[in-house]
Order: structure tokens, then C-alpha cells, then sequence
């Protein structure tokens, strides 16, 4: 597995949309300045997920996405794990990441990965649909 920042988003939207789940491919197309980065197989984008600065200490994990035939064999951890290395290299000291409240694969994998919950966002960005803010200090 290569992890990979996408010079263009463009191949990341398709991959999302191409998936089930309308919300991440609303956030990708909605958040500005957003960066993308990609696990490739081989030749082929099997996972993606972006983030986006809030400020110089902060960044904000989003629209983290494993191809579904690629789950449950350590692709979202292994994605995770870049990511944070990758922001640590860029002098980042927190991550923080929105998680619907009833997603338990994502809580799990961010639980396990030392996230802690750190409050509830009611009706954030879908009504009837509360958000989890997990966030991670990195040292
Ligand atoms: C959440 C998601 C990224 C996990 O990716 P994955 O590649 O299947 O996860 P991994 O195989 O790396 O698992 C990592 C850990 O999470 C746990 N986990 C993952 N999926 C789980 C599930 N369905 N049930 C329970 N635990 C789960 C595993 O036990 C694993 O623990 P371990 O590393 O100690 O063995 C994937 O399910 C996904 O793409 N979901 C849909 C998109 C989504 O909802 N994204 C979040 C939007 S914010």
C-alpha cells in the first residue's frame, strides 16, 4: 500500500461519489481548501481522505473513506496513521474529526487510534443527525 497526496482532487470526488454515502461527497465538494491524500493498491485509489487547516495547530481530518471490498484489512488504520504523520511533519499539534454519533466503525478506528471524545454537535450538518468532535493531541 502507497500513501500518496493527490495533486488533483478531481480523481477523489469520483471515488466518493462512486460510493454510497452522499455526505462525504458533499464535503468533497464542499470544503474549500481542502488537501487530498489517497492509499493506492498497485494502480488503483482504494481509500482517500483530506483535511483541512483551521489553524496553525489544528487541522481537520474529513471524508475519510475506505473502498468497501478493501475493509476490515487494516486500510483505514494504515490511513489514519499516515495522515498524522504527515501533519506532524507539517508542525501540526492536534487533529480533530467529525464523526456521526451512530458510525461505530469510524468511532472505533479513531477510539482505538487514542481520539477521545470531546463534546456532541447536535443537528450539525444534517437535522436529527448528531456528530461526535473526537479529537487527538500529537507528541
Ligand atoms: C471507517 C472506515 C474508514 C474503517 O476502515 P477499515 O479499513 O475497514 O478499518 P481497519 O481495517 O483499518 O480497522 C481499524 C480498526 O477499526 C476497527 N474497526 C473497523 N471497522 C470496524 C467495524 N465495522 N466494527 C468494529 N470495529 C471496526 C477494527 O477493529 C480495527 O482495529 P485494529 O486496528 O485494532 O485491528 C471504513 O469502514 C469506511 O470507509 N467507512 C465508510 C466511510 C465513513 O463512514 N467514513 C467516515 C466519515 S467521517
Amino acid at each position: 500500500m502507497v500513501f500518496k497526496e493527490l495533486a488533483s482532487y478531481i480523481k477523489t470526488i469520483r471515488f466518493y461519489k462512486e460510493n454510497p454515502t452522499s455526505y462525504l461527497g458533499s464535503k468533497a465538494y464542499n470544503t474549500p481548501n481542502a488537501k487530498y491524500f489517497g492509499i493506492f493498491k498497485d494502480t488503483d485509489l482504494i481509500a482517500a481522505t483530506s483535511y483541512v487547516k483551521l489553524t496553525d495547530n489544528l487541522a481537520m481530518m474529513q471524508s475519510t473513506m475506505v473502498e468497501p471490498k478493501h475493509r476490515g484489512i487494516g486500510v483505514g488504520r494504515y490511513l489514519n496513521e499516515q495522515m498524522e504523520e504527515y501533519l506532524k511533519s507539517q508542525g501540526y499539534g492536534k487533529i480533530v474529526s467529525h464523526v456521526y454519533i451512530d458510525n461505530l466503525p469510524s468511532i472505533i478506528l479513531k477510539l482505538k487510534l487514542g481520539y477521545i471524545i470531546e463534546g456532541t454537535l447536535r443537528d450539525h450538518d444534517v437535522e436529527g443527525q448528531d456528530e461526535y468532535i473526537l479529537g487527538k493531541i500529537l507528541n
